[in-house]
């Protein structure tokens, strides 16, 4: 069982569970007699203790249903630690485990909800994209898996990115997507206190703001410029614009995924920032990935023009996504 670090617990939960059974049973043998002792003409033996001078302890034998309950109980766990996992890393006679029940059920419900996905195996995203039953699909599967982090809206948050602006970390070509929610993405933007002090690190955000044309301090931001070719450009590019295979932001757009302010920039700078989006692949099917993978490329896609009579139902959810936060 790889729950178990090393073979000792697998043998110390055997021995325990094992050794129970046979304490109990020793126990019930050892106590027979007294169990079975029938009390001479009505006279019940006592323990000897006393209390209060004259209140005793009879020691009346346990009845014989009770005894017949241990030990059938204890034949009971016997069977079970014989037929189900219950010593260490034994599998049981019987293989169940709940992963493998859960399993089980997991590919009944995905067999039988295959038939409403069939239809969308030959559309390419942006034409699943557009149909409505995927839409709706689609806005569940993200409201149950995505919305904790990405919001039920989609426009996210401080260190979760918002997904209808159109305004991608890692790309927002279909594959892109569906790549970042198979795999997940690990953005990491590496800390520069070892060679950046503070007040530098305040020049660079003043060059970093007048990038999006946020109001900042000309003379700072001179000499942030000069201190972003140095330390920066190789992940953001020399025109900041970012880069997309390192997951580096776009430091020019005026959106921002931890905040516009110097103090916050500072502390991207100083501290750096690593932050991480899950893998899907285990969590979702093939098809709910392709369903979830259109759905969010629909929120900043207008949908194809060639095709209106579709366009028009996928219209009103595309424009209400991608409208200014
Ligand atoms: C535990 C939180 C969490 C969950 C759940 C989550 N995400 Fe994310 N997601 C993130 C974070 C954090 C990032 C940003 C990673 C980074 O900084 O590089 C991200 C990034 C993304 C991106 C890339 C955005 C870009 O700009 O390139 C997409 C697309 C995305 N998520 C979609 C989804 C979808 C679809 C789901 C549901 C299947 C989902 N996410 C579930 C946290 C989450
Ligand atoms: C090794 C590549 C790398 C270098 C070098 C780098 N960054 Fe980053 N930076 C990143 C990545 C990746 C992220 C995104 C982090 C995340 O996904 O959370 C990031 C995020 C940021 C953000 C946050 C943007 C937002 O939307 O909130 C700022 C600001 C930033 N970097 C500025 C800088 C500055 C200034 C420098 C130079 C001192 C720098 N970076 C150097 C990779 C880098």
């Amino acid at each position: 069982m790889s729950d178990f670090v090393n073979g000792f617990w697998g043998y110390f939960i055997s021995i325990v569970a094992v050794g129970g059974v046979v304490w109990c049973v020793w126990l019930l043998y050892t106590q027979r007699r007294w169990l079975s002792a029938k009390p001479a003409s009505g006279q019940v033996e006592d323990t000897g203790h006393v209390w209060d001078g004259d209140l005793t302890e009879l020691n009346n034998p346990v009845p014989t249903w009770w005894t017949w309950m241990y030990l059938l109980a204890c034949a009971f766990a016997l069977g079970y630690l014989f037929l189900m996992p219950g010593l260490g890393e034994y599998k049981g006679k019987l293989g169940f485990s709940s992963a493998g029940e859960l399993e089980q059920q997991q590919a009944k419900m995905a067999e039988a909800v295959r038939p409403i996905y069939a239809r969308f195996d030959t559309m390419t995203v942006p034409q699943v994209a557009q149909d409505p039953g995927a839409r709706e699909i689609g806005q569940r599967l993200f409201l149950n898996t995505c919305s904790q982090c990405h919001r039920s809206d989609a426009k996210g948050g401080p260190g979760y990115p918002n997904l209808t602006d159109d305004d991608w970390l890692h790309g927002g070509s279909p594959e892109a997507i569906m790549q970042t929610i198979k795999e997940g993405r690990h953005g990491i933007m590496p800390p520069w206190k070892a060679s950046i002090d503070p007040k530098m690190a305040g020049d660079i955000a003043q060059y970093v703001r007048s990038l999006s044309g946020l109001t900042s301090d000309p003379i700072r931001v001179f000499r942030g410029k000069r201190e972003f070719a140095n330390f920066c450009v190789a992940c953001h590019g020399v025109d900041g614009k970012g880069n997309q295979l390192v997951g580096a932001p776009n430091l020019t757009d005026d959106v921002w995924l931890y905040g516009s302010s110097e103090t916050s920039i500072v502390k991207t700078i100083l501290d750096g920032r690593d932050n991480q989006m899950p893998a899907h692949e285990h969590i979702l099917t093939p098809d709910q990935i392709k369903i979830l993978t259109a759905w969010v490329w629909g929120l900043s896609n207008k949908p194809d023009a060639q095709n209106p009579a579709q366009s028009q139902a996928a219209a009103a959810p595309a424009e209400s996504g991608t409208a200014k936060q």
